[in-house]
This record gives structure tokens, sequence and C-alpha cells, in this order.
């Protein structure tokens, strides 16, 4: 079991699962998103905003926690905006982000006053006949296109499709410049999921100087540059630990005001899925334990993303019985696809129908990044605690 996670201990697991009203159920914890925030604070650059993404977890719950623990969001659509402004967030520390909008949610974020990245030459034009049209100024940040950096120092980076081309900035900051948006601020993004210090470290540091490059060629005076998250949230048991101590203590950076945005390092660590034992065969050489929650659920436990060298998700049986013989054993699901195996060939000790497992640091990239109408089965539960 990896420290920093959420554990509800066996009774406290088993009332969650009443509260929530059966399972499967996530559980988040607010103490745990508490110390998430604390510790990926203390990995940021010094003084640098906090900003959650509510892609990794829009539950309104969560959101609303958060919402005292950091200092904005990043949001990615209208539903994810208002949930956003329920908290009571100022509009002021909100941005909207996205490769491609379109002219209805370009006319939204404009009119609930929330920043809007802009990342090409016609989203620049969309953003600014949006705001003609409703008569209000509006706030636009640039997204600079960035290579995004392999997961470990020297591997071959990656191009992507987001933020506006070098070739293209000239033309942005122009059609901005001639509309009623100021430019507020820059975003620039490189990529997720990593733990090397070292690799996180050296893209801040080129993102600022990308920032700075651009700030000085166009005379900017922005409010705020985005200079990614990237930290990961490891919840297979092979996923490198990230490295906290060679994140602390980075130097200050006081030519840029900064901000961070992250999702799954905040919220991964604390959700757990509760999930209730159907049924429990062996055929041929394996044993099987038949569960509750399927990929249609937790899709991240899926074969399509976990196993292999990742190693498997986290699982333990809640109340296992004293004495109890542990073996191999492979968690499927409900439904009728073979991809339907959330751990595999995992130890469990033994199990009857109606006992409850637990999947630990499953916070994040949950519900809502699961294919959830397959066989159109009910919606997972979800509680904050
Ligand atoms: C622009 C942007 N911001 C923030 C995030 C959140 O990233 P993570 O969950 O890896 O922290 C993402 C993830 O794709 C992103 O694309």
């Amino acid at each position: 079991m990896r420290e920093d996670m959420a554990r509800p201990a066996d009774r406290e697991a088993r009332l969650l699962a009443r509260r929530a009203g059966g399972t499967p159920a996530y559980v988040y914890s607010r103490e745990a998103l508490r110390a998430a925030v604390g510790r990926v604070r203390a990995a940021s650059p010094p003084g640098a905003g906090l900003y959650y993404s509510l892609k990794a977890n829009p539950h309104p719950g969560v959101v609303q926690a958060l919402a005292a623990l950091v200092d904005g969001f990043d949001v990615c659509s209208l539903a994810e905006l208002e949930t956003a402004l329920n908290t009571g967030v100022q509009p002021r520390d909100v941005l909207f982000t996205g490769p491609a909008k379109s002219g209805e949610e370009a006319e939204a974020a404009l009119a609930a006053g929330v920043a809007v990245t802009v990342e090409s030459p016609n989203q620049a034009r969309l953003f600014a006949g949006a705001a003609a049209g409703l008569g209000v100024p509006g706030r636009a940040v640039i997204r600079l296109n960035t290579l995004y950096p392999g997961r470990v120092v020297g591997a071959d980076p990656s191009p992507n499709q987001f933020g506006v081309a070098p070739e293209d900035l000239a033309e942005v900051v122009d059609v901005l410049r001639a509309s009623t948006l100021s430019v507020t601020g820059l975003q620039l993004f490189w990529g997720s999921q990593h733990a090397d210090a070292d690799v996180i470290t050296a893209a801040r540091a080129s993102m600022t100087e990308q920032a700075l490059a651009c700030v000085d060629r166009f005379g900017l005076t922005v409010d705020f540059v985005s200079v990614g998250g990237g930290i990961a949230m490891p919840w297979c048991d092979a996923d490198p630990e990230v490295d906290w101590a060679g994140l602390a203590g980075a130097d200050a950076e006081d030519r840029l005001p900064l901000v961070c945005e992250y999702g799954r390092s905040l919220v991964g660590p604390a959700g757990s899925l509760l999930t209730t034992v159907l049924d429990t065969k062996t055929v041929g050489d394996r044993r099987y334990v038949l569960v509750d929650a399927g990929i249609n659920h937790v899709f991240i436990a899926s074969r399509l993303i976990a196993g292999g060298d990742r190693g498997e998700p986290r699982v333990r049986v809640v109340g296992a019985r004293p004495g109890a013989a542990v073996a191999p054993a492979w968690v499927t699901g409900p439904l009728c696809s073979q991809l339907d195996v959330l751990a595999e060939d995992v130890r469990l000790p033994e199990v009857e129908i109606g006992d409850l497992l637990l999947f630990e640091g499953v916070g994040a990239y949950g519900p809502s990044f699961s294919p959830s109408g397959f066989l159109s089965r009910d919606q997972v539960r979800e509680i904050v605690y």
C-alpha cells in the first residue's frame, strides 16, 4: 500500500459503501485532498499559483473541497465552467481551455467573465467576434505550442496539436490587439504523468524561457504564465514514485507571475473505488473474483491502460478473514467483454460473495473518463467524506 493514498479503514469503508447506497462507489477523502494540495504546492515553484484542472475529476463535491485549497480552476467545457463557478470562485480565477472552442462556448465563457485560451489565428478571430457581439472586453490567454518531453531526460519530445504555432504568433497577437480582448496571460502546458524531478524541472525552466521570449518580443504585460503541471498519479504497482524530494525547494522565479495547473496529482491519491464481490470461480488454473465495478466505471484499470510494464492497480479486500489463504486472482467486472479485467494475477485473500474490495488511488480520470454508456448499466456512485 502506498503511504500517500487515502486509506479508509475497513469499518469506515463499509460505512462509506452504505452511505453511498451501495457499490460500486467512488469515495473521495477531503483530508487526502488537503494533503495532496500541500504536497504538490511544496513541489511547485515557490509563490506559483495552483490551479486545479477539473478534467481529472469534475465531481461537484471534490471541486468544492478543492476551491478552498487552490488558487483557481482550469475548465474545458461549459459544464465544468458551471461546476467551477458554483463553488463561488471569482471568474478572474478561472481559465477556459481547450484547442478548439465553438462559437457558443466562446460566447458563454466571455459572458461568464473568465479568461479564455486562444490556440490559433482562427480561434483568436472567433473570440474577437464573440466579445464584440456581446459588448464585453474579454480576457485572452495565449497558449503557446510546446514540445512534450519524454519520460526521462534526453528522450524524444513529442509534437502535438495544442497551442499557437510559432509562425502564427504575430498574427494572433495582432488579431487580439485589434479586438477588445486584453492578453492577460500565457499558457504553456507540456504533458502529464511525470515522476522524474529533472524532467519536470527542465520543462518548467524551458516553458519560463519561452514565455519570457514571447513577453519581450510583443511587449506583453501578463497577470500570469501557466507553466504546466505534469506531476504523476502513480496508482499501478510498477508506476515510478514521484521524486517529491527532488522537486522540493525549487528556485523562485521572480521575472514572471507563475501558475501551475494540476489534475491527477491532486485528486488521484484521494479517491478509492469500493466494489462488491458478485461471484467467484475457477476456470482452468485461474481463480476469478467477479465484482460489480467494470471498466465502464474505472476505465483506467482496463488492459488498455493498466497492466504490462505499469503493473496492476492496487486492490485489497476490506475486512479479510484472519488466516484466509492468499492466492493469485483475476479481478473481473460484470461486462460481457474480455477487456473487463480490473486486476490480473494479483495476490488476494480468499473472498466470498458479498465481500468488499477496495481499489486505491483512483481519484482521477475515474467515472468521467470511463465508457459509462456501455451496456446501459447504472452509473457509479460518488461521495466525498
Ligand atoms: C491543459 C491541461 N491542463 C491541465 C491538465 C491536467 O493534467 P494532469 O491531470 O496530468 O495533472 C491537462 C491534462 O491533459 C491539460 O491538457
